[in-house]
């Protein structure tokens, strides 16, 4: 791991520890600074996800809206005009982030697909841009097609508008995932979907994620997802956006339909609705 570290390396050399997958020191995001329009986004925020050899952490993020989920997702992607932060530091594999880069990807809530591009030639946009040749693009292409649950056949001439939401986010997890990043971001991926299509796609998020092993940062309004989702869920509450609680869950073993009968389960999603009301109700307060 040493040898990608340059100026902004965070490893420490004494222990020769790996640096966390992602690391936020401090920051804060002010839209608009200086201007009579300027908004305090997120404030001082600190928090580190450890680069977990062979596993890789799934981290959900949960809070209100306006707290700053997505602030915090398009710091991490390098995104304008989140991108740059007002003050401190994030760091994504011991590099400050400079801008976007293809070890860091992204998954939409809405339907981020190209219309006048089919399923097979959505998927393969990214090994086009870094010019892998048409045969190797195809392959992988229809392989990471029958990965999401589609037909390699039946849906790689389809148009976006053609598929259902589900299928839509089929497209962009393959596209996402396709280019191997080693930090996947996704906001709200899920949030447009019925309820069983949404089990539907945590159990394949879950399935993926095992195989691919990379770190997770994923942004969702249903505490059930994130508690089902997350080995960590961080608690977000709004003005300033902040992080007001990390708390580890056990990993997701069994199925998502499954894991909703179990105790704890139950247990874990009931404590975070009452600290999510109790946000919400300081959120309203004057
Ligand atoms: N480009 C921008 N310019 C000015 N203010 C912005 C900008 N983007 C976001 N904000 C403000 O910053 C705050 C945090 O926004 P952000 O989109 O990160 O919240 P969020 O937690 O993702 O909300 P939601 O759950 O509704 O998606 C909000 O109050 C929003 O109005
Ligand atoms: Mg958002």
């Amino acid at each position: 791991m040493n040898g990608m570290n340059g100026m902004n390396a965070a490893t420490d050399a004494a222990t020769g520890d790996v640096p966390p997958a992602v690391e936020f020191r401090a920051v804060t995001k002010i839209y608009g600074a200086g201007t009579a329009r300027q908004y305090t986004a997120i404030s001082d925020v600190s928090f580190s996800i450890p680069d977990l050899p062979e596993h890789g952490e799934f981290s959900s993020f949960l809070g209100p809206s306006g707290c700053g989920k997505s602030t915090v997702l398009r710091l991490i992607a390098g995104l304008e005009p989140q991108h740059p932060p007002t003050s401190g530091t994030v760091r994504a594999l011991g590099m400050e982030v400079t801008g976007p880069g293809a070890d860091r990807g992204m998954v939409f809530q809405d339907y981020s697909s190209f219309d006048n591009r089919t399923v097979l030639d959505n998927v393969v946009f990214g090994l086009e841009c870094r010019g892998v040749p048409r045969h190797r693009r195809e392959t992988e292409g229809l392989e990471w097609i029958a990965r999401v649950g589609l037909d390699p056949k039946r849906d790689r001439a389809k148009y976006p508008h053609e598929l259902s939401g589900g299928m839509r986010q089929r497209v962009a997890i393959a596209r996402t995932l396709i280019l191997r990043p080693r930090i996947i971001l996704m906001d709200e991926p899920f949030g447009a979907l019925d309820p069983a299509t949404r089990l539907d796609m945590q159990d394949l998020l879950v399935r993926l994620w095992r195989e691919v092993q990379a770190t997770v940062l994923f942004v969702t309004h249903s505490v059930e997802e994130a508690v089902y989702l997350g080995d960590r869920v961080f608690v977000m509450a709004t003005t300033p956006g902040r992080i007001i609680q990390e708390i580890r869950m056990p990993s997701a073993t069994a199925s998502a339909r499954e894991t909703q009968s179990e105790p704890w389960f139950h247990e874990k999603v009931q404590a975070l609705h009452e600290r999510i009301e109790q946000v919400e109700a300081d959120a309203k307060r004057p």
